[in-house]
């Protein structure tokens, strides 16, 4: 599997962009281009002594990269170091972007973003902006004082509708009347894991089909699991060497320690660095990041969190 390059690139500006939330402004350190993404791409960030962290791009200019990120309380170190460490000035390591949350095609789009969750949803607005499409985009936030973005989200003009719940107009108060329209429509949308399970919720109450939805998460959803986990064995297609993975193991800890190079970033099931193909077998699906068509069709898989449902497993390795 190919490694996703690293870049090296300087923090030429850090400011305050909504109450919490700091824009950071990376361009590369030798000033060559940096390279190009679409919207709904994020790049890895490597967090000194915490691994790596993945953050939407919401850059406009091509020559350099933009990433939004909120303090967030419950911070496992990656938010709090960009916020409190990071200065101006710095050096950073990040990845080359990477995209498994692409703008659908669709006569009408319809994106919903809660708090940070606008990153993505943003560029892609912009996008939509550009090609004069139909479009709205929902952003709900607490309070006036954390909206990030003002300008560009003002020149969106009546597209972008903006709720704050300190004015009791909350996704739970109040349901936005185009939401009850699903047809001939895509419906895109990332934030907290509350806001996303009762966005959908609400949407497949109205009608929305799941190949109509399109989301982002994150944090890895917790649906409890019902069953316990079960051994299975996997196989490379390259080589034909066969692996067992014990029922407390994942299959990325058996490649890894098989001594197999294979891209891992989040280790979540969120970013999709370690997608894989697979040619014979059922995986069982634990991830974050296919959509509901790249399920269906069984010939892929996410190799940090997923499992078998058969027996065994033939990767495209
Ligand atoms: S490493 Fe991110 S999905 Fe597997």
């Amino acid at each position: 599997m190919k490694q996703t390059d690293s870049l090296a690139v300087t923090v030429i500006a850090k400011q305050s962009n909504g109450a919490g939330n700091v824009l950071l402004t990376l361009a590369s350190e030798d000033d060559q281009p940096l390279p190009p993404f679409a919207p709904g791409a994020h790049i890895d960030v490597e967090i000194p002594g915490c691994g790596k962290r993945q953050y939407s791009l919401c850059s406009t200019a091509a020559n350099h990269y933009q990433i939004c990120v909120r303090l967030d309380a419950r911070s496992t170190g990656g938010s709090r170091w960009l916020h409190q460490q990071l200065a101006a000035g710095d050096g950073l390591q990040i990845s080359s972007p990477r995209n498994h949350f692409p703008l659908p095609q669709a006569p009408r789009t319809l994106l919903f973003a809660a708090g940070i969750g606008l990153t993505p949803l943003l560029v892609m607005a912009e996008a939509l902006a550009a090609r004069q499409a139909d479009f709205t985009l929902h952003l709900y936030l607490k309070r006036a004082d954390e909206l990030a973005f003002c300008e560009r989200l003002a020149t969106l003009g009546p597209h972008a509708v903006i709720h704050y719940s300190s004015e009791s107009d909350s996704l739970r108060q109040r349901i936005p009347d185009d939401l009850k329209q699903p047809h001939n429509s895509a419906l895109v949308y990332c934030g907290p894991a509350g806001f996303m399970d009762h966005l959908q919720q609400l949407a497949q109450q109205q009608g929305w089909k799941l190949d109509q939805l399109h989301s982002e998460r994150f944090r890895p959803s917790d649906a409890p699991r019902l069953v316990a986990d079960s051994a299975f064995e996997i196989e490379i297609a390259s080589s034909g060497a066969r692996f067992a993975v014990s029922a407390d193991q994942s299959i990325a800890e058996v490649l890894e320690d098989a001594g197999i190079a294979i891209a891992l970033s989040c280790e979540q099931g969120m970013c999709g660095a370690c997608i894989t193909g697979v040619l014979a077998g059922e995986p069982d699906h634990r991830d974050d990041v296919l959509s509901q068509h790249e399920r269906a069709a069984n010939d892929c898989i996410v190799l940090c969190c997923s499992r078998a449902h058969s027996p065994l497993l033939v990767l495209d390795l």
